[in-house]
């Protein structure tokens, strides 16, 4: 009745933002992602008779309130699904900062939705797994993954699209500032389609985008897919910069790095940004000039850490 899962975190490079259906968290927009290997986070389920509720322990603090209730409702489905009650201990450590619009969510929810199922028994594949996590946080269903992910608008479950090494790539999460992010991308999803009106126009377009990063990835096209990942954060943003009160996710440092990147373009450079709900600005590039941008990121006023990643495996089942 136990299982420990480790899962990987993803960055979009064709973003997901707004629900087309918020009571089972099916997406309006298509998404791509790339898994990445040096963001994870380790989860332990043990399904306990003795307790009376789910615990959660999240990076070694026990937690209460709305993320154990996010992790109480994902238990519920596995539990409705393998016809038992035994309430769950979980516990979860991620080894980047928590809430700092890392997708730390992606990879829990990825993690938790493999370790629970595999604690009850259930004989789910990787795709029944990705539809569960989904419910919880859509970006977790693309965690499951190892490499290039999509999630189709309305889609239960997440795909593969081509593993890491089909597209060797190097992403740089350059960190502009750790500390809990003002707005969860839930909450901010919501807000921005209710009150921007650039809300439709992102919907509208988001396709278009998605279509071109995933062309992009299957023929390995770095430029396409840089100006299609940037263009997707740039229309995602200004959805959000449009909702009133306005969603501004940026700081000063975060400005300077995308400066950089753009900078470094224009010496020759093929290197592209892209931002989250958060101050953070991930770099995708080429593994041969990865050094190189590294440097350029590291000299940027306020970027605090550079963590270099590729693409990572597939969320998995380990001992102990
Ligand atoms: C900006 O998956 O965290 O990172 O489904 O409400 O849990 P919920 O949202 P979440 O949103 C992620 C938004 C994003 C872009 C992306 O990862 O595609």
């Amino acid at each position: 009745m136990q299982a420990k899962v480790i899962a990987h975190s993803n960055i979009a490079l064709a973003k997901y933002w707004g629900k087309l259906d918020s009571e089972r968290n099916l997406t309006a927009v298509p998404s791509l992602s790339l898994t990445l290997d040096a963001l994870r986070t380790t989860t332990h389920v043990q399904f306990d008779e003795s307790l009376a509720s789910d615990e959660l322990v999240l990076d070694g603090r026990p937690s209460a309130g709305r993320p154990r209730e996010r992790v109480t409702r994902l238990l519920d489905r596995v539990r409705e699904l393998a016809g038992m009650q035994t309430r769950a201990r979980v516990t979860t450590a991620n080894d980047f900062p928590t809430a700092a619009g890392l997708a730390s969510s992606a990879s829990g929810f990825a993690a938790l939705a493999l370790a629970a199922t595999r604690a009850a028994g259930l004989p789910l594949d990787l795709g029944g797994v990705s539809a569960l996590a989904r419910a919880s946080s859509a970006s977790a269903a693309r965690s499951l993954f190892g490499g290039f992910a999509a999630l189709r608008a309305g889609a239960e479950q997440a795909e593969r699209v081509a593993p890491g090494e089909h597209f060797p790539l190097v992403m740089l999460v350059a960190l502009t500032a750790t500390g809990p992010k003002d707005v969860g991308s839930t909450d901010g999803m919501q807000h921005t389609s209710r009150t921007s009106p650039y809300y439709p126009a992102w919907v509208e377009h988001a396709p278009r985008l998605f279509e071109q990063a995933h062309g992009a990835v299957l023929e390995r096209d770095l430029p396409r897919l840089g100006e299609a990942m940037e263009q997707s954060t740039l229309m995602m943003h200004a959805s959000m910069l449009a909702a009133a009160p306005g969603l501004l996710y940026w700081v000063p440092a975060s400005l300077r790095v995308i400066h950089e990147v753009r900078a470094l373009r224009a010496r020759g450079t093929a290197a592209y940004f892209t931002m989250d709900a958060g101050p953070h600005v991930k770099v995708l590039t080429a593994p041969a000039d990865a050094e190189r941008v590294e440097r350029a990121l590291l000299d940027c006023d306020g970027v605090e850490r550079v963590v270099r990643c590729q693409a990572g495996p597939d969320a998995r089942e380990v001992q102990g």
